[in-house]
């Protein structure tokens, strides 16, 4: 185990009806907010009259700026900007989901700054000030409610990157896994693919005796697995929802990190994906992940056997280990497409004579990845792999 120091200030407010204490939660930090949101669904389901009213209980001033699309636009995030800085705005509470929040996390280092907020994301500027957010979450994937990043998509040539600050953590994140009985099928399995890869990321490392962090993931994991198909078979089942609901914190709030280093390189290359292309973040993760693995597999098979037998149930093979970590990776690629996630790039349309100009862009910083160190080539070889 490596050293590590570990804080994560976000105060998680979880449970039935806690969206009612959104109003008294922001009196804390702001009196005037910026009230950020995506494409309809709070209005649609009721929860925007719900804020309102809480809002309006605690006496705090708001204007809004609704239209998150999900991977979120910087042109938006201007807007926000100007917004914050015009209108004397000291808070911004984020009703959604990762989206939103990273959307949210962006205006309010852009509100602090006189630049333009694009620096922060080229790494021409460190993060040194941001207002305050708080968070209302309305679907378990992303994990921003309580994590440091914000992704983010330049609508001027499709580069989707991401900062990273304490600075971004949230105040509060209200979680009622109630207000997620309203998401699509494919958002939860997206959802559910994401936070399975946030945990994953972590797993696949050199780092050696972390038998803590091991166990907590993988139990995380199968935990994960377990409730996705209960709440695909019952989707107004709380306690499953509940379930996925803080697995999706935990998965990402750096607990699972500590001791350890995680690789990344998945997120790094699957973020061509939903860049360029515009699909989910977490349809994107389950066709690069199973890519992934089967190239840079043989670098640790006993680790990847470990993972075949703690989460998968595949009977350990002895005598041959590369057996028992190829059927793990089998099992898992099957869950993806169980829960319908795609599983292959040609089932989104990617075609082939983009990897060249995709695996560019990921290796726009460098070389990807910790658990294995990967140049772009070897980013092209992953995409040939999930064709
Ligand atoms: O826009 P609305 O109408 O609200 O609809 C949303 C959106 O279309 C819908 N939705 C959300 N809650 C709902 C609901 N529909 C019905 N009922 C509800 N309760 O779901 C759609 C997807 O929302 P989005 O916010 O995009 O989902 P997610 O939480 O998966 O966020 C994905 C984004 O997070 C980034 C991804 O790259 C992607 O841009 N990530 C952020 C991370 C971070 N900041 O730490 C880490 C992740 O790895 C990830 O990269
Ligand atoms: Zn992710």
């Amino acid at each position: 185990m490596i050293n590590f120091t570990f804080q994560n200030s976000t105060k998680i407010i979880f449970g039935k009806d806690t969206e009612s204490q959104v109003g008294q939660e922001t009196r804390l930090y702001g009196k005037k907010v910026l009230l950020h949101y995506g494409g309809g669904s709070i209005k649609k389901y009721g929860l925007y009259n719900k804020v309102i009213a809480s809002l309006k209980k605690a006496n705090i001033g708001w204007v809004e700026l609704g239209g998150v699309q999900p991977n979120p636009r910087l042109s938006l995030i201007r807007d926000g900007i100007n917004m914050c800085k015009n209108l004397d705005i000291d808070f911004i509470l984020a009703i959604g989901g990762g989206s939103v929040i990273d959307s949210a996390k962006a205006i309010a280092v852009g509100a602090k700054y006189d630049g333009d907020v694009w620096d922060f994301f080229m790494r021409k500027e460190e993060i040194s000030d941001a207002l305050p957010i708080g968070v209302l979450l309305t679907i378990p994937a992303a994990g921003s409610e309580s994590s440091t990043g914000s992704v983010v998509t330049n609508d001027d040539g499709q580069l989707k990157k991401d900062i990273g600050s304490q600075l971004l953590l949230p105040k509060f994140a209200i979680l009622n896994p109630e207000i997620t009985f309203t998401l699509p099928s494919y958002q939860t399995a997206a959802g559910v693919t994401d936070m399975m890869a946030h945990i994953m990321e972590r797993y696949f490392t050199n780092v050696t005796h972390v038998n803590l962090t091991d166990r907590l993931s993988e139990g995380a994991l199968k935990t994960i697995i377990i409730n996705a198909k209960r709440v695909f078979d019952q989707p107004n089942n709380y306690d499953a929802r509940a379930e996925l609901m803080w697995a999706s914190t935990i998965a990402h709030n750096g607990l699972l990190d500590t001791g350890r280093i995680g690789d990344w390189a998945s997120h790094m290359i699957e973020h061509e994906l939903s860049g360029i292309y515009d699909i989910a973040h977490g349809a994107g993760l389950a066709i690069i992940f199973p890519a992934w693995m089967k190239y840079v597999y043989q670098h640790d098979v006993n680790r990847f056997a470990q993972f075949a037998v703690n989460v998968w149930d595949i009977p350990m093979n002895f005598s041959n280990p590369a057996e028992t970590a190829l059927l793990g990776i089998e099992k898992m690629e099957n869950f993806f497409s169980s829960i319908g996630m795609p599983t292959t790039l040609s089932e989104v349309n990617i075609p082939e004579d983009r990897f060249d100009e995709m695996a560019s862009k990921a290796t726009f910083f460098g070389t990807l990845g910790n658990f294995v160190t990967l140049e772009k080539d070897d980013i092209r070889k992953i995409y040939e792999l999930a064709k």
